[in-house]
């Protein structure tokens, strides 16, 4: 008998702490990954505006839009990842990369690409070493 009612509370008490891992867990992915779905929509439209007529004007706002994002990169991450250099440094490459677009777009949709092209790269370089 007192070995079913330890076992039983061995359940409830072992349930109890998986659930509340569990739940940190996810607390702790959800706004990094919020803030890579963000990211990913704004960089969809971007490269979808880089591809239209008008492309400087739809290209605006997300390229204003991943400069902000970009700088939460760093900071949504970082109960994930703390004080790690090599993540923190792909992170300021992409804000180095968002703002330099936002800033200078170039002239014309061919500009505007070449602009967009280190954004990508920021991208997948962080990926490559981070991303499962
Ligand atoms: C500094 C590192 C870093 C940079 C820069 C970065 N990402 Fe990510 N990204 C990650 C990591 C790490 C994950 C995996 C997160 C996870 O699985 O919890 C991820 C996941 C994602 C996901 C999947 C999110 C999900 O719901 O699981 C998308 C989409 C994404 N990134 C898009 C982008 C785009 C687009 C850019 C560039 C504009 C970018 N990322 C730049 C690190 C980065």
């Amino acid at each position: 008998m007192r070995l079913l009612i330890g076992l039983v509370i061995g359940f409830v008490l072992g349930g109890f702490v998986g659930v509340t891992a569990f739940k940190a867990l996810r607390a702790s992915t959800e706004l990094p990954r919020g803030v890579m779905q963000t990211t990913a929509y704004h960089f969809g439209e971007l490269r979808e505006a880089a591809k239209a007529s008008d492309c400087l004007g739809q290209a605006e706002p997300h390229l204003q839009a991943l400069a902000l994002l970009a700088d939460d990169v760093h900071p949504s991450f970082a109960e994930l990842l703390p004080d790690d250099e090599i993540f923190n440094g792909y992170a300021a490459k992409l804000v180095t990369a968002t703002r330099n677009a936002r800033d200078n777009p170039g002239v014309d949709c061919k500009a505007l690409n070449e602009a967009i092209a280190p954004i990508r790269d920021a991208c997948q370089a962080c990926h490559r070493d981070y991303k499962s």
